[in-house]
């Protein structure tokens, strides 16, 4: 078997392309075991997981539980609202105390960039970064990829624009470390105070005409404007937001080409992405979602052959 060079999946940042070529050829695999009428495989069989959650999620959280179902790993949930954090108990006390309990590997969502890395420092098991505050979601960027190699046949060479709320996005970063390993051209485009200041050192390109951006890539993933992570006012309105920024059929009609329409979700519909784009036959949001699970589940068995 081909092995990842990691123990955890802390980010992109820590992958190299073959690690990214290996998630993908194993979630091939899976991707078939899913379309059978018998999903399940024994592979986790006398793992247990925990699926940590400090922040709210819907397709991240049900697609791990239902990677690891597939998997036959036995799972725990853990939110911690209506945990003993509301009592004050340390993230590393937290852990600890359910690691006595014999847990293998932990995938873990928390609102602290980096709090996935200080536990991968504390704590013997595997560790699964599934988004920490603004800073990485590596999962969704090899589920974006994957989808892009799906429906183009290659990431490489491929001119792919994120637009939107770049600054406050986990997604935006993992996926230019993703895109940009395996060989794509990437953008970012969006209002100048959602693109962070010398975002160019990370070998993207900036635009801030949407129109521009649009006519320039093959793909676009759009994202959320996240207003819960935005401190103070960086665009006088959503109205404005969505006239200025905002893709439309319209917009894409007067381009007049073939671009593939991704969004990570959930999705402020009117706001960054009108339903007749995000609906539309270019629209390959729901596939993003289904080979989520098939990621997730290349992601969890190849970290468990590291233990
Ligand atoms: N894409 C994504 O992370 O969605 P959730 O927040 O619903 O998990």
């Amino acid at each position: 078997m081909n092995a990842l060079s990691v123990n955890h999946l802390l980010g992109i940042k820590y992958l190299t392309p073959e690690d990214i070529e290996i998630i993908f050829e194993s979630a091939d695999e899976f991707k078939e075991v899913l379309n059978r009428p018998i999903k399940k495989v024994p592979s986790l069989r006398d793992t247990t997981i925990v699926n940590l959650f400090y922040e709210n999620s819907t397709r991240t959280r049900i697609s791990f539980e239902l990677a690891e179902k597939r998997l036959s790993a036995d799972i725990i949930h853990f939110s911690a609202s209506g945990s003993s954090v509301k009592k004050g108990e340390t993230l590393l006390d937290t852990v600890n105390n359910i690691l006595a309990m014999k847990v293998d590997m932990v995938v873990m969502r928390h609102p602290s960039a980096g709090a996935p890395v200080f536990l991968s420092k504390h704590i013997d098991a595997s560790i699964i970064n599934a988004g920490d505050g603004t800073h990485e979601h590596p999962t969704q960027a090899l589920l974006d990829a994957f989808s892009i190699r799906e429906k183009l046949g290659t990431v490489k060479g491929k001119k792919v624009a994120i637009i939107g709320d770049i600054r406050h996005s986990r997604v935006a970063l993992s996926n230019i470390f993703c895109l940009k390993k395996l060989g794509a051209e990437v953008m970012v485009a969006g209002p100048p105070t959602l693109i962070p200041m010398f975002i160019e050192s990370l070998g993207v390109q900036v635009e801030y005409n949407v129109r521009k951006a649009l006519e320039w890539c093959d793909v676009a993933n759009v994202l959320r404007i996240q207003l819960e992570r935005q401190e103070i006012q960086y665009f006088p309105s959503l109205r404005e937001y969505a006239m200025y920024f905002g893709i439309n059929k319209k917009l894409l009609d007067d381009i007049g080409k073939e671009i593939l329409i991704m969004h990570p979700g959930p999705i402020n519909r009117g706001v960054e992405i009108t339903s007749d784009v995000a609906d539309s036959k270019y629209s390959i949001i729901l596939d993003q979602v289904e080979n989520g699970v098939a990621i997730r589940m290349a992601v969890l068995y190849l970290l468990s052959g590291r233990r």
